[in-house]
């Protein structure tokens, strides 16, 4: 038999809207009556019922937050962002992964409706913005994160992939490469088709240097290592001397295959750059240079962004941060300047 809100009343002798004070606004009570309050909580080992607080409120007390992957490193760190921004207003977050399927988020579009979540956060994979104009239509706020908003009508966090394409591509250009392969896709992920466009107006401004795109079914380890392997079995005079991998995890997979299945060095034969720097990124054998995003931070702001359109405070808004270069061993070479952020 559960422990209801009158049996807790009953034991610490105070009324039923008192114990209510104390769960909902202890601000209004005396310490000394929190305190008989919480007593008889613990003994009784009372749990709130918040579906019955949601009813009266109509929402929870939670948040949505679907991600693309969250085997991605970047995405468990923008949760913990988005955890931390949502905590210190008493909000939970519902982490929901879409595994890059449509159908797998739009069910958790579903339950967060369900759930009476009082905004959502997305890394969309297909086009949903009908979907998601019919959430806001039903008074629950929705702010892209990781993505820009095209048209403005959402708020939405995400990094500038064109020019993190651009500063990686122009990295492996400083350093001689000429000859660089793109490695990620499936181009339809918005982050991808950013980046490599950013790689080739790079290339594009320096002659004699050459774009070639390998795409992948997916941004994973194992992805990486494929294409890593694909490059490896070409004659010597037909491989890339540089390799720009999407993210962070197609960069280590590449790296694999190329110096643990192979005899090719990096960055001696092939140097190697990633986007994310996720910590694998640090700590790979041949520690990988990389465009950093700053993902706690992207998820504090996306929440912070979510609860000043829950407040009404504001009307949508765009925020997007700037990529950073991080050099290390997997690019480096004789002429690259030892730079205060080379690790
Ligand atoms: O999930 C796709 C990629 O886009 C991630 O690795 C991260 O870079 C995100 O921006």
């Amino acid at each position: 038999m559960s422990v209801s809100v009158k049996d807790v009343a009953a034991l610490a002798q105070v009324s039923v809207g008192t114990v209510s004070n104390v769960l909902n606004r202890p601000e209004r009570v005396s310490a000394a009556t929190v305190q008989r309050v919480q007593r008889a909580i613990d003994e009784l080992g009372f749990v709130r019922n918040d579906a019955a607080r949601q009813l009266r409120a109509g929402h929870s007390r939670s948040i949505g937050l679907a991600v693309l992957d969250v085997r991605n490193p970047f995405f468990t760190d923008l949760a913990r962002g988005a955890e931390q921004q949502a905590a210190e207003k008493d909000l939970s977050v519902l982490l929901g992964n879409s595994d890059n399927d449509v159908s797998r988020e739009a069910r958790y579009l579903d339950l967060f409706e369900e759930q009476r979540v009082q905004g959502v956060l997305i890394t969309p994979v297909g086009d949903i913005t009908a979907r998601l104009a019919r959430l806001r239509s039903r008074g629950i706020p929705v702010v892209l994160v990781d993505r820009p908003s095209d048209g403005g009508e959402l708020s939405s966090v995400a990094v500038d992939d064109v020019g993190g394409g651009c500063l990686a591509a122009r990295h492996l250009l400083d350093t001689g490469r000429r000859r660089i392969a793109f490695v990620g896709g499936p181009p339809s992920i918005r982050q991808v088709s950013d980046r490599h466009e950013g790689a080739r107006r790079a290339v594009a401004e320096t002659a004699e240097a050459t774009l070639e795109v390998i795409e992948t079914a997916g941004l994973t380890v194992l992805e990486g290592r494929a294409a890593g392997e694909q490059l490896r079995g070409r004659p010597i005079g037909q491989r890339p001397d540089a390799v720009f991998a999407a993210n962070d995890l197609l960069a280590v997979g590449v790296l694999q295959a190329l110096m643990i299945l192979g005899s090719i060095s990096v960055p001696d034969d092939v140097a190697i750059i990633g986007y994310d720097d996720i910590d694998f990124a640090s700590a790979a054998v041949v520690p990988l240079s990389s465009i950093r995003q700053p993902s706690e931070a992207i998820g504090r702001q996306a929440v912070d962004l979510l609860l000043q359109e829950i407040d009404g405070r504001e009307a949508p808004k765009q925020v997007t941060f700037q990529p950073e270069l991080i050099v290390r061993r997997s690019t480096r070479d004789s002429s690259t300047p030892r730079s205060s952020n080379t690790t």
